[in-house]
């Protein structure tokens, strides 16, 4: 059976999409007996130089001829607005589709997931998440029988190039981001990958999948790596820990923290060991335990690939009937987020080396039940500040587990202290030892 396929969108990934289906489609109709046919590629520029040359009877720049001569509407234009607009109208006139799109996905999710099931259509969406990681389909049908409990790891490739370009290289950030851009890393602007907007989408999208259920975008915890300073990464490591941009979700009962923030990991971690552009996700099931993913987490082919997947997917649902509402993945269950996360911190603060000091900080600490694990002081001088030029050093203290609130208090509280300067650095541990 022939399917029609239209992309609207063609830029990285539609390209790369063009060149999947036109070079591998004989190949995936043997292995799967459907023939997915290129109706129309729609894009606003087509003079515009591509990896890969669009035929020209394909191209076209209204995207209502996709729609129409299409079964399958592949949504590959990003941003929120104009996509939106553009897939519920293809779901108006009954096509199902797939996107890539994690920005829309995670802040508008909600209404155009219940549109498809209520409409009995298919939305794809492997391909917004982990790139060429099988990790949308891992989640929804492999591990169908567990209820997840956690899920984390490292979505996004800039920020997982620029901290190993700090950890390995001793390279500040500033001169780490500026290489990403130089070997096509990172975009020109490229907010949403180092503040962590992009990871947060991620986790947000597999949250919802994971716990069958939604809630608010603005309520997930954001944090980037543009503040990281060289000092914390390279202390950590003295400490046996690496650095990484982590997106976590965890499941409490009715309430979840779905956070993402750098985060020190041990070195012996196996998402320590995931560096440069790569990806990985770990996934804790009740009945399967621990399972990991790693792979390429964006570029225009592993990103294709993804697409196709739930391209052949739906396609193969039109050829030999199945109802795309197979499962039931959104119970439209509320979820409420909490944002007094519980773990362990790293803090560092600047101080005078001198007697009494690390007394002062612990007793804040211990009023506020946050215990000490470990201690760090380092000669190296960090700057001279005070009337004198007092030379002043970096004390670093590992906790125990604690909860955020406290920690939050603790630190407004040490700030205060005559002998602390400047801004404590407060740095998450993720550890499974507690
Ligand atoms: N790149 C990756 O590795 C990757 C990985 C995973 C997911 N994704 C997601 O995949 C989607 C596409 O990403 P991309 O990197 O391929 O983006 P891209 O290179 O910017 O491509 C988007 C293309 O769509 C065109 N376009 C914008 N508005 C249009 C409209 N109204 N009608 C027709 N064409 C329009 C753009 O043209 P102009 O440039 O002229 O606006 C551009 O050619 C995004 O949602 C992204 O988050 C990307």
């Amino acid at each position: 059976m022939k399917i029609n396929v239209g992309i609207v969108g063609c830029g990285v990934v539609g390209t790369g999409l063009v060149e999947l289906l036109l070079k591998n489609g004989e190949t995936i109709r043997k292995r799967t007996g459907v023939e997915l046919t290129l109706s129309k590629v729609a894009d606003k520029d087509w003079q515009r130089p591509r990896a890969f040359e669009v035929p020209h009877h394909l191209r076209t720049t209204d995207y209502r001829e996709v729609i129409e001569s299409s079964h399958i509407v592949v949504e590959l234009i990003g941003g929120k607005e104009f996509a939106k607009k553009l897939i519920e109208e293809a779901l108006q006139r009954n096509r199902h589709v797939v996107t890539a799109n994690k920005h829309l996905l995670a802040e508008e999710g909600r209404e155009i997931f219940l549109k498809a099931q209520e409409r009995g259509l298919c939305l794809g969406f492997e391909a917004s998440v982990g790139g060429g990681i099988p990790i949308i389909k891992a989640v929804r049908e492999s591990l169908v029988g567990n209820h997840i409990k956690t899920v984390y790891g490292i979505l996004n490739g800039t920020t997982n190039y620029i901290l190993t370009r700090m950890l390995k290289e001793g390279v500040k950030f500033e001169r780490a981001l500026e290489e990403a851009q130089e070997r096509g890393y990172a975009e020109a602007d490229p907010s949403l990958d180092i503040d962590g907007w992009d990871s947060a989408h991620k986790i947000a999208i597999l949250s919802f999948l994971a716990f069958g259920g939604f809630f608010p975008f603005h309520g997930v915890y954001v944090e980037g790596i543009r503040h990281v300073d060289l000092l914390d990464v390279e202390l950590g490591k003295e400490l046996g820990y690496t650095l990484k941009l982590l997106a976590i979700a965890k499941r409490r009962e009715e309430e979840l923290e779905v956070r993402v923030h750098p985060t020190f990991l041990p070195e012996e971690d196996p998402l320590a060991k995931v560096s440069d552009v790569f990806n990985a996700i770990l996934v804790e099931g009740d009945f399967v335990g621990k399972t990991m993913f790693y792979g390429r987490g964006a570029g225009a082919h592993p990103t294709a690939s993804a697409v196709v997947s739930d391209i052949v997917d739906i396609a193969g649902r039109i050829a030999y009937p199945l109802p795309c509402k197979r499962r039931i993945d959104w119970e439209d269950k509320s979820y409420r987020l909490s944002d007094n996360f519980y773990s362990r911190y790293y803090l560092r603060f600047d101080v005078p080396d001198r007697p009494g000091v690390l007394a002062s900080i612990s007793r804040v600490l211990a009023d506020h039940h946050i215990s000490i694990a470990s201690v760090l002081q380092k000669e190296k001088v960090c700057k001279l500040a005070g009337r004198e030029g007092e030379p002043i050093v970096p004390l670093v203290i590992l906790t125990h587990k604690a909860y955020e609130r406290s920690m939050r208090s603790a630190l407004e509280k040490i700030k205060g202290l005559p002998v602390v300067t400047g801004e404590p650095v407060l740095i998450r541990v993720e550890e499974e030892a507690e």
